[in-house]
């Protein structure tokens, strides 16, 4: 056993002498108490460990213990419904030990190890198992079947011992394998991972299948594919939180990892009071019943900050490799990197920009990497994804600090949060100019084959009228619209029609806050209609107030209000009257305004 001493302390950084023989990455017990940290520098017998719990009361002599294991994770049935500090340990039962304060030292598992599961046992003696092979099956919680595999890093074997289907806890032994050499080793309801090692795959798939989230301006505008990345980053109160949730609700995801890293007390107190009260739209249940949440509170170490976002994308992957699509989504990773520059400050490190560590772009690019659709381990090449969401929250608003930018660097979407469009009340507040994403054209064919076989075209007029509009509005702010040519104006019309009436989405009105790919693709369909017809009307002589007034233009605003299973009959009938609308009707229209 390694065991120095304390010679420095500097907040949540901590130096210990005589541990020669320790490794970088590997988790130290620190002072008395025995605080849970991790060793992140070595220089010659002088180890740096980040402690993951306060360190106040900690002094220069205390022992420090290498442990020799890195820093893991439980991964086994009870992740899902539990919330979790950064480094997995669930909250409620730490509570419930000792208040609301996390005692220091407390060695909690991640999962119970005491409740028994319900096992349906998968694998018979004689059988040949691989590593990713599913052994045994638990219904986790009611939307949510758990698969227990052979672990990613055992060898290849025949099952010599296999229990019989019945209620087992976590540690009792379901399978013993025998390797081909004569070893024998057990499989039981769990195993460890480090959190920092990502989890083995086959092979890695394209991204031409969507992740739906019922949002228009992401589904319609900018898409985001299964296994794919996403950058969120906004000012101060633009509608971060109100996105992500959104997003982990209506997500078609089977699987929500969120991890909430709260810069103000009561930021993360409104996510843990408010993420368990969430309804699943899908299933009918809470939302938790298939989320795991991480939360770090402000008064929780930075250090605990910066591995949470490990613990969280590990977590992602064991779901991904039973097969399930998984959405991760932080909120905000700019806490993260903040936590980051604290202790790279505390190691004396070379600052780089704006004094965040030099290492920055690349943390932030290899947790990004984990995300992916993948063909998992395992014989039955079942396909699983990890997509990966991050709120970034820039000093200022200003998006050319270095996480924003890193962030773009390495995310194929980004929806730009502006203040402009929250100032006006236009929700979600994402730009549609500045907005992108490069997943389109993988894209594509799905959107025609699930969406319409036209909507690319209506997606791309649409664009168009918006950069048209965007255009003109800047005449629009010098001489005001009258002075503008009719068939100007009726750019400035539908441009009006697109942002009000479709852009902007009231996440808290029960029939708007999702819109089915069906209603989304009518509601396009109906405007950009509309659209036409007004410049088909204009040709034959309308006024063009005739039709800016007409009552087919208060029905298309309506559109969104309409229920998501009325609305296919609902739309259709729009959609015809918008068809069959003449000269004449105009003419009357006008006439009894
Ligand atoms: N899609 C939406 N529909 C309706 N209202 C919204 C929507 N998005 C944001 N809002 C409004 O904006 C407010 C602020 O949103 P939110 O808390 O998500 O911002 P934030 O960017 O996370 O803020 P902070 O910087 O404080 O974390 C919400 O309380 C809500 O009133
Ligand atoms: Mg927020």
């Amino acid at each position: 056993m390694i065991e120095g001493k304390i010679t420095r302390i500097s907040g949540p950084v901590v130096d210990a002498d005589g541990m020669t023989g320790a490794t970088l990455y590997e988790v130290a017990r620190v002072g008395n108490e025995q605080l849970i940290g991790e060793i992140i520098r070595i220089v010659g017998d002088i180890a740096t460990i980040q402690v993951y719990e306060p360190t106040d009361g900690l002094k220069p002599g205390e022992p420090v213990i290498a442990t020799g294991k890195p820093l893991t994770v439980q991964l086994g049935p009870g992740i899902l419904e539990q919330i979790y500090d950064g480094i997995q340990r669930p909250l409620p039962v730490i509570q419930a030990q000792r208040g609301a304060f996390i005692e220091r030292g407390i060695e909690v598992p991640g999962i119970d190890h005491e409740k028994k599961w319900d096992m349906k046992i998968k694998v018979k003696v004689g059988d040949k198992v691989k590593p990713g092979d599913i052994i045994a099956v638990t219904q986790e919680t009611p939307a949510i079947e758990h698969r227990i595999m052979i672990p990613p890093d055992m060898p290849a074997g025949t099952v010599k011992k296999a229990v019989s289907d019945g209620e087992y806890t976590v540690d009792e032994v379901l399978v013993v394998v025998e390797t081909k050499d004569g070893a024998t080793y057990e499989v039981k309801g769990y195993h460890e991972w480090p959190v920092r090692r990502p989890r083995p795959f086959k092979k890695r798939l394209g991204s031409e299948i969507p992740l739906l989230t019922g949002q228009r301006i992401f589904d319609t505008f900018f898409p985001i594919a299964k296994g794919g990345t996403a950058g969120i980053p906004g000012p101060f109160g633009t509608g971060k939180t109100v996105s992500q949730h959104q997003l982990a609700r209506w997500g078609d995801a089977q699987i929500v990892v969120y991890v909430g890293c709260g810069e103000r007390g009561n930021e993360m107190t409104q996510v843990l009071e408010e993420f368990p009260h969430l309804d699943d739209p899908h299933t009918g249940l809470k939302l938790m019943t298939r989320t795991a949440l991480i939360a770090n509170t402000s008064n929780m170490p930075v250090a605990a900050r910066e591995a949470s976002v490990y613990t969280g994308i590990t977590l992602a992957e064991y779901y991904r490799d039973m097969g399930y699509d998984v959405s991760i989504q932080a909120d905000s990773t700019s806490r993260w990197a903040e936590a980051m520059r604290e202790i790279s400050g505390r190691l004396e490190e070379m600052p780089g920009e704006e004094g965040y560590p030099a290492y920055l772009a690349s943390r932030i690019a290899e947790y990004y990497e984990r995300s992916g659709r993948v063909v998992c381990i395992g014989s039955d090449d079942r396909v699983g994804s990890v997509t990966v969401v991050g709120a970034v929250s820039p000093p200022g608003g200003d998006f050319s600090e270095p996480v924003t930018q890193n962030t773009l660097r390495i995310v194929k979407v980004f929806w730009a949060l502006t203040k402009t469009l929250a100032a006006k009340r236009h929700f979600p507040a994402i730009s549609y100019l500045d907005s992108y994403t490069l997943y389109w054209e993988q894209l594509e064919s799905f959107y025609r084959e699930r969406f319409g076989k036209d909507f690319p075209e209506l997606r791309a007029e649409a664009f168009r009228v918006l950069q048209q509009d965007n255009e003109l509005q800047e005449i629009v702010q010098l001489v005001g619209p009258d002075a503008l040519p009719p068939s100007e104006r009726i750019v400035l019309e539908a441009g009006r029609i697109i942002k009000e009436d479709f852009l902007q989405q009231n996440a808290f009105h029960e029939a708007d806050s999702y819109c089915s790919p069906e209603k989304q693709y009518l509601m396009l369909k109906a405007i950009i209609l509309f659209y036409g017809k007004m410049r088909e009307m204009y040709e034959q002589g309308v006024d063009i107030k005739a039709m800016i007034d007409h009552d087919i233009v208060e029905e298309i605003a309506r559109m969104k209000y309409v229920r998501n299973e009325e609305a296919g009959k609902a739309l259709k009938d729009l959609i015809d009257r918008i068809t069959a609308l003449k000269p004449e009707d105009f003419v009357i229209a006008a006439e009894t305004n």
